[in-house]
């Protein structure tokens, strides 16, 4: 029973509401220390938050009342925790390196996926032409997407030689011939990730990157040997004329958001070698782990998944800016989208009956330091409370020091400012300094104080490596489930994206038909007559 734990926290949130955390790290020299943990090879400090000790206390309260830790467990041991899909959720499986009951296929799969790797990186997977294969053309959307290349772009310094992953997710062929237009179809592999084999985007894509390459290489083929797909509907991979060696398969227990340490890391493995995409598994197993094994009170996913229900559901702050200082983690706020609002993003509870309370937040964000010339802006001063998660690398991968001492300072100034502000007082002296005086000074001021008292964690880890990587983004998997499991959601399955994609097949014939939907409303019907006329 969750609900006087609930009610605990109410009435906690209700003296907590007007604390100034300015005030907290005055009286508490210790707060970092009380309030960061360290679970190598990642340090999450989490002081900057509008939390004391009783706060945390009665957090955890609330996760044993809610069993995070026995629905944890129930997770690990593969029972079937997604109701409504009747599935388990293993993905943690696949990258332990303790036998369980999937390990045999998950390591037989991975033997494929290494020797198709080797292949390539000897030199010995030949095109049409006999020549070696060093494009590799990555079509997926969602879960089969994001995470591929989300690490691919994270892990560019780990690029063996001669290899050029490109992306293809959207149907909007701008893409698709922005990066046919850069490759040459005698140095191109194509990898088709579909857990279903049956995603419009995906299927769309697909066609014609095959008819590209037969029309190029004027060989029928030229597929079979060109083509790779990632599924586990190897039934539609091959009737689409892909080679059944070139079939990696993928298993109904994991989802295509939990997905990257599958086959579907294959694009991956090809760029940075099967070592490294190890390295990845590895990192991702110490956080598993750790969150298997450490207290409530140290777990890292359990703590920030808690702080982040005190806000939406005690302070009403339900957005979540994630700011990567670090180019190489630009993709991560659209990772994080997915994995977050995909999972949490539901309004009924497992039993199908309306939650009553809020649950997944708005996941927005951007590299540090340009989201501080664009929406930065509304973190200081907007009427929105946003918390952010920092994260940064204490050494870069490149030789320009100074560029990085930059980058970091940025990053502390900005959380820094989100919880000291600038009170009224501070500015009028500010701009007494300034030698602006009288009436200039009492209309300034209001513009230039910044409330402050505005929360934030920083992730930091020494390095960005396959390893790092790995513990980074299962942190984050981990923190959703906690969060999850609080709310009694199912964030395993994503029904909510269903509609959308039934509607687009009424309405695509409609498009290119000329005939009337039947049942449109006259939005619709409108807008299509309007673009049947411009088109
Ligand atoms: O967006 C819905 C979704 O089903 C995601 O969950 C999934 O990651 C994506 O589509 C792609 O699905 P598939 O791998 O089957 O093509």
């Amino acid at each position: 029973m969750i609900a006087p734990h609930w009610k605990k926290l109410v009435n906690h949130a209700s003296l907590m509401r007007d604390v100034e955390m300015r005030q907290l790290f005055a009286e508490d020299p210790k707060r970092f220390s009380k309030f960061s943990i360290q679970s190598n090879p990642i340090l999450v400090d989490f002081s900057k938050n509008r939390i004391i000790e009783q706060t945390l206390a009665l957090l955890f309260k609330l996760a044993e009342a809610a069993e995070v830790e026995k629905w944890r467990d129930k997770m690990f041991a593969g029972e079937i925790i997604n109701n409504t899909e009747q599935r388990s959720v293993l993905h943690t499986a696949l990258r332990s390196p303790i036998t369980t009951h999937v390990s045999k296929e998950v390591d037989l799969e991975l033997e494929r996926m290494e020797r198709l790797c080797n292949r390539l990186h000897h030199g010995q997977w030949l095109s049409y032409k006999d020549t070696p294969l060093k494009e590799v053309v990555v079509i997926g959307i969602g879960g089969s997407y994001l995470g591929p290349k989300l690490a691919s772009e994270a892990l560019t310094q780990f690029t063996q030689k001669n290899i050029n992953v490109h992306f293809v997710s959207n149907v909007d062929a701008h893409l698709l011939d922005e990066v046919l237009n850069k490759v040459a179809p005698e140095d191109t592999l194509f990898v088709v990730i579909s857990k279903s084999f049956a995603t419009q985007e995906t299927t769309a894509n697909a066609e014609t990157a095959a008819q590209w390459l037969r029309e190029k290489s004027g060989i029928r083929r030229s597929v079979r040997k060109q083509f790779v797909a990632i599924t586990s509907n190897s039934a539609a991979a091959k009737s689409f004329g892909i080679d059944s060696d070139h079939i990696l398969g993928m298993w109904d227990w994991v989802g295509g958001r939990y997905s990257l340490w599958s086959t579907v890391g294959f694009p991956l493995a090809l760029q940075i070698g099967m070592q490294n995409f190890r390295g990845l598994l590895t990192g991702a197993y110490a956080m598993d782990k750790h969150f298997q094994t450490a207290p409530l009170d140290q777990n890292l996913p359990v703590i920030m998944g808690l702080i982040g229900i005190w806000y939406i559901n005690f302070l009403n702050m339900r957005d979540h800016a994630v700011l990567p200082y670090d180019h190489r983690l630009r993709s991560l706020p659209g990772y994080l989208q997915q994995l977050d609002m995909e999972s949490n993003g539901k309004s009924v509870t497992r039993e199908g009956n309306r939650t009553g309370y809020s649950t997944g937040p708005i996941i927005f964000g951007e590299a540090g330091t340009n989201g501080q010339h664009a929406f930065h802006q509304l973190l200081h001063q907007g009427v929105p409370i946003v918390p952010c998660d920092f994260i940064g690398f204490c050494k870069p991968a490149h030789e320009h020091k100074q560029h990085h001492d930059i980058l970091l300072a940025n990053m502390l100034a900005q959380s820094q400012a989100m919880m000291m502000g600038r009170s009224k007082k501070e500015t009028i002296e500010l701009l007494a300094s300034q030698n602006i005086t009288g009436k200039m000074v009492k209309d300034l001021a209001p513009h230039m104080t910044f409330p402050g008292n505005r929360p934030s964690n920083t992730i930091m880890c020494e390095s960005l490596t396959p390893m790092t990587l790995g513990a980074i983004l299962a942190l984050y998997e981990h923190k959703v489930f906690v969060q999850g499991i609080i709310w009694n959601i199912n964030s395993f399955d994503q029904m909510g994206v269903e509609l959308g994609k039934t509607l687009t097949n009424k309405i695509l014939p409609a498009l290119q038909n000329d005939k009337q939907l039947s049942s449109a409303d006259c939005s619709t019907q409108s807008l299509i007559d309007y673009i049947r006329k411009s088109s």
